[in-house]
């Protein structure tokens, strides 16, 4: 989730770079640079932190050229810095990258026995280095570009330029996105639209396996059989704001519907499939210290906690070692019990919550292991902790937490599976089957996406609630408690969240004909399946309204909900991930429709670094 802007023409390029970048911080933000070329000679420009640190940098010093590439970075690989920092250069060639590259360890050796030398923790700068061997041996820009690729597994959205080919940019994308903006003596190359409305609304989508070629006057493109290819410029009518988001009315909206891509980053490289396990990049446990474990202590705040709660579950049936989850708040103020073979576990979006981070160093400073499961890398957790295990899912800048939810979930089932291998409770099969399951998130998330529609007329229905009572069992409990907790924070409805065992036991008593109630009841687990039908029974005869989110083949509880919401079935770990999906829409429709700052809504901060 980096932004890259690329601009070949008649004007000044670093300018013209840093408005775009602008446009493109909410895309990542821990640093930024600038590489320009001035038909001869690159200059590089990088600052760690917010763009306003580059521009700091640029006003002192402007790098003089007409030809130039930028970007501004969400880290993955390599802490926030200057060295890190791109564009990357190497003996003459500047790259910037989106993605990631999955094999980088293994060519960075290989390159590093040829002799060249690293300059940054990235795996983006392996570019740099694989494209300049390439001209080194004779190639042109465009075929080093392609030769490089070929050795790449990953993704990524590339623009390159070079000192030897000192007139043109060449950019490639797979699985990225990438944007070609034209117009009169200039041309312009950016991974989203927002970059480029100052200059251009013509616009052209490149596609996976495209190159393009910019000079001032012409692009050219290439598809992946490297024939030359014509793709029909888009006119382009959004408003610059419009296109920040995407098209989408709000930030909560656009990351819900990014989440296919983000639970796929949180996959990426991570599957082994043929030996059936996990690879997290930096793991450091021994198999002995992970025999050793006798508890998980998961602590966590919101959103993280509840997505703790539903990996209680699946680190214990997976790896059978007993999981607890902590209110990082309670937990560091009542004198834990803490032993050198527990794994503290920190869940948490942004890597700096107070709470989250005192408690995980609580841990520490009693002797357990400790491990963080965090979206933000350079963050005070990924510092502070053993391990961690990045989520992979890109700037969240809604307040409402919604796609770290559904990434975390993800990391916690990656780790139950490799946990349950590293301590013999899952056979290789086993895993292989859980890894199967795991590797169809992507698409199960983008159809349970398709139930937006029936969503909005539930909102519309109930949109003038006083209060919501949210329904579920085993792991579908921390399913009703996220959605009733997305549901209060951005409509200001009353909501809560229960364990549907638990109603009898008191919540049953607010049941009237005007409380909708919501029941999370997909097929799996069974066991959770055959009682929560008695719960919507239980509800109907007091006259309360259910709301049924059930798979898209359930003709059983169908008739017995006031309203249904489909998901396309699935295995019993996955499905609180699928679930949901349409308790976020619920949440964002009606806050919508109550006219509220769905982004910010009142009184809360995104990322709560005091007590
Ligand atoms: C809810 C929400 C909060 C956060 C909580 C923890 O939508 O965003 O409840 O989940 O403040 O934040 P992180 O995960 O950054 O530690």
């Amino acid at each position: 989730m980096c932004g890259i802007v690329g601009y070949i023409g008649d004007k000044q390029s670093a300018p013209v770079l840093v408005s775009g970048l602008r446009r493109l911080e909410y895309r990542g933000y821990d640093s930024a640079g600038l590489a320009v070329l001035d038909g001869k000679k690159l200059s590089v420009v990088r600052a760690t932190g917010k763009l306003k640190n580059l521009e700091g940098r640029v006003a002192t010093d402007p790098p003089q050229g007409k030809i130039g590439i930028g970007h501004t970075r969400w880290a993955t690989h390599g802490r926030p810095s200057d060295e890190n920092a791109h564009p990357h250069t190497y003996e003459g060639v500047a790259v910037v990258h989106n993605g990631i590259i999955e094999n980088h360890l293994v060519l960075k050796e290989q390159l590093k026995a040829k002799g060249h030398a690293f300059s940054s923790e990235t795996d983006s700068e392996v570019f740099a280095h694989l494209i300049a061997a390439e001209m080194k041996a004779g190639k042109r820009l465009v075929d080093a570009v392609r030769g490089a690729i070929r050795q790449v597994k990953g993704t990524y959205a590339l623009v390159v330029v070079t000192e030897h080919e000192a007139d043109r940019i060449v950019a490639t994308k797979d699985s990225q996105p990438m944007v070609l903006g034209l117009s009169q003596a200039q041309n312009f190359v950016a991974s989203d639209i927002p970059a480029l409305l100052e200059h251009t609304r013509d616009v052209v989508f490149m596609e996976d396996g495209d190159l393009a070629v910019l000079t001032p006057e012409k692009v050219e493109i290439f598809d992946a059989a490297n024939k030359a290819v014509t793709r029909a410029p888009r006119r382009i009518d959004w408003t610059p704001t419009m296109a920040e988001k995407g098209g989408h009315r709000h930030f909560m909206h656009k990351e819900i519907f990014e989440q296919p891509r983000a639970v796929a980053d949180t996959l990426r490289g991570r599957v082994l499939r043929s030996e059936g396990t996990v690879h997290f990049e930096g793991w450091n446990f021994t198999p002995e210290q992970v025999q050793a474990f006798t508890k998980v202590t998961i602590l966590a705040c919101g959103t993280s906690y509840h997505s703790g709660m539903a990996g209680k579950w699946m680190i214990e049936s997976l790896s059978r070692i007993p999981v607890e989850v902590e209110l990082a708040s309670e937990f560091r103020y009542r004198d834990p019990i803490v032993e050198k073979t527990h794994l503290a576990i920190a869940i948490s979006q942004s890597g700096e919550t107070l709470d989250t981070l005192a408690a995980m160093k609580e841990a520490k400073a009693r002797g357990a292991a400790t491990m963080t499961l965090c979206n933000v890398i350079g963050s005070a957790m990924t510092r502070e902790a053993d391990l961690t295990v990045l989520t992979n899912a890109g700037p969240e800048i809604g307040v409402a937490s919604t796609k770290a939810f559904t990434t975390q979930l993800i990391g916690l089932y990656l780790l139950g599976v490799k946990l349950g291998r590293l301590r013999n409770h899952l056979t290789v099969q086993q895993a292989q089957e859980h890894l199967t399951h795991i590797t169809e998130v992507p698409k199960l998330v983008e159809e349970a996406l398709h139930s937006e529609a029936a969503v909005k007329k539930i909102a519309r229905t109930y949109v003038n609630a006083q209060d919501f009572l949210f329904l579920g069992r085993g792991p579908m409990h921390s399913v009703a408690m996220e959605g009733a907790l997305k549901l209060k924070e951005v409509s200001y409805i009353h909501a809560e969240g229960y364990a549907g065992g638990e109603m009898k036991h008191g919540p049953i008593a607010l049941i009237d004909e005007k409380l909708p109630v919501v029941v999370v009841a997909p097929k799996e687990p069974k066991v959770s399946y055959e009682k929560i039908a008695g719960n919507i029974e239980e509800v109907r005869a007091r006259g309360g309204q259910v709301i049924a989110v059930i798979d898209a083949d359930d003709k059983h509880l169908t008739q017995l909900a006031d309203h249904v919401i489909t998901i396309p079935p699935s295995s019993a770990l996955i499905a609180p991930i699928i679930a949901t999906i349409p308790l976020q829409l619920l949440a964002y429709h009606v806050a919508e429709m109550r006219g509220n700052d769905v982004d910010q809504p009142r009184n809360l901060a995104k990322s709560v670094t005091v007590e």
